[in-house]
């Protein structure tokens, strides 16, 4: 039987850190899986995830099961850090295994609802959205996003791509720091698109997994808010992968906004029979940190700061790799990377000179020039952009 399989073809992402690895270059840079690397190059584990740990170590009496939907208090504290005010009439919830499991979760949901729904994805997006679909049989459609000539949003393309959804399909919509772009909506766009998928009928299903990554927590949850105040169902997956740095714990969330209080309990039925289809009891861990930091004043505030640390890392250098490349070109078509925001830019060159960066030097990025910022430090943002120079970018 098992010799009937047939090969996968490696996600992209992940064969970057195999392929980063095996480099035995001195100096190789590596800019590929978003994950965050303090300037040491090292992925901290944060502060306040410390402390929690100690105290669920201290404190905690068994490892029994939890329930289905996972413990109430992190959905709670969840809810509270996305949406601020909370529509409980309104909201199912289910604890879920990382971002990437409550994206499965919630096409699966959507599926359940409507089985002749079409996904509406942006093009780009992050490439396990397109696999996850592929691998469901989910029809979906791509709409433009990025408009390589400014390294911005092609709002108009959007716009008349979103169009096409119908009621009852779903628009996948990346909350904030796009992924793998950069580039975001502002806020009167994310009105426009509220105002569309009202008319249409389509429901949002927002990826929520750099929140805390671009303008700052509250900021980061503005336009999931927005979406969840004006329309009547979202579907939102959080991760808490990166905010919290607990990559390997797979801590996420589904949240259900319904229409009624019966379909809120419908949905929050459907959701915690996923979970028991899928894994069974989603895995706690990770939860409980989540929980102990949000509904602690001091391990919250400790978490916020250092989270801020991170955020503002980033955006500097974003600034000082820009500037770099202000001085080096002669001109500003790099000035998008100070614009953008999150963990990513997509530098908008060719496979072949990503290619180029990859074996002249020893620069990793994702093939479609994704550059996860959070791989640099001051001392290799200027190699990065006389490298890009060099590539002819
Ligand atoms: C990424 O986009 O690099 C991250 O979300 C990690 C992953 O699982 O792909």
């Amino acid at each position: 039987m098992l010799s009937n399989l047939t090969p996968q073809a490696p996600d992209k992402i992940l064969m970057l850190i195999e392929e980063f690895k095996a480099d035995t270059r001195q100096g190789k840079i590596d800019l590929g899986v978003g994950v965050y690397k303090d300037p040491q190059g090292v992925t901290p584990v944060m502060r306040a995830v410390k402390a929690a740990e100690q105290r669920i170590w201290e404190a905690q009496t068994t490892k029994a099961y939890t329930g289905l939907a996972g413990e109430p208090e992190y959905r709670a504290a969840m809810a509270r850090m996305v949406l601020a005010d909370v529509p409980g009439d309104r909201l199912a919830s289910v604890a879920s295994v990382g971002g990437t499991g409550a994206i499965r979760q919630a096409l699966e949901l959507a599926r359940m609802a409507n089985p002749g729904l079409t996904v509406h994805v942006s093009d780009p997006t992050w490439p396990n959205h397109l696999s996850i679909m592929k691998f469901m049989g989910l029809p979906f459609l791509e709409y433009r996003y990025f408009d390589n000539a400014t390294r911005g949003v092609d709002f108009e393309g959007m716009k008349a791509d979103i169009a096409r959804a119908g009621k009852g399909d779903v628009v996948l919509l990346h909350g904030c720091c796009h992924n793998p772009t950069g580039a975001n909506l502002t806020p009167g766009q994310w009105q426009e698109i509220v105002a569309m998928l009202d008319k249409s009928g389509a429901v949002p299903l927002i990826d929520l997994a750099y929140q805390g990554f671009g303008d700052g927590l509250d900021a980061d949850a503005e336009a999931t808010r927005l979406v969840a105040r004006s329309l009547p169902e979202v579907l939102i997956a959080a991760s808490c992968s990166k905010n919290f740095g607990i990559y390997r714990e797979r801590t996420g969330i589904l949240m259900a906004l319904a229409g009624t209080t019966a379909a809120r309990d419908l949905s929050q039925g459907a959701m915690a029979y996923l979970n028991r289809q899928n894994f069974s009891f989603p895995p706690d861990h990770g939860a409980r940190i989540v929980s102990t930091i949000l509904t602690d004043d001091a391990l919250r505030a400790d978490w916020q700061a250092e989270l801020e640390d991170v955020r503002n890392t980033m955006l500097g250098l974003r600034d000082q790799l820009a500037a770099e490349l202000r001085s080096l070109s002669g001109s500003d078509r790099f000035d998008f990377i100070a614009h953008h925001r999150g963990m990513f830019s997509r530098l908008g060159a060719t496979p072949e000179q990503v290619q180029a960066l990859k074996s002249d030097a020893a620069i990793y990025m994702v093939g479609d020039s994704r550059l996860n910022i959070a791989g640099l430090n001051r001392d290799t943002v200027p190699v990065l952009a006389r490298a890009i120079i060099d590539a002819g970018i």
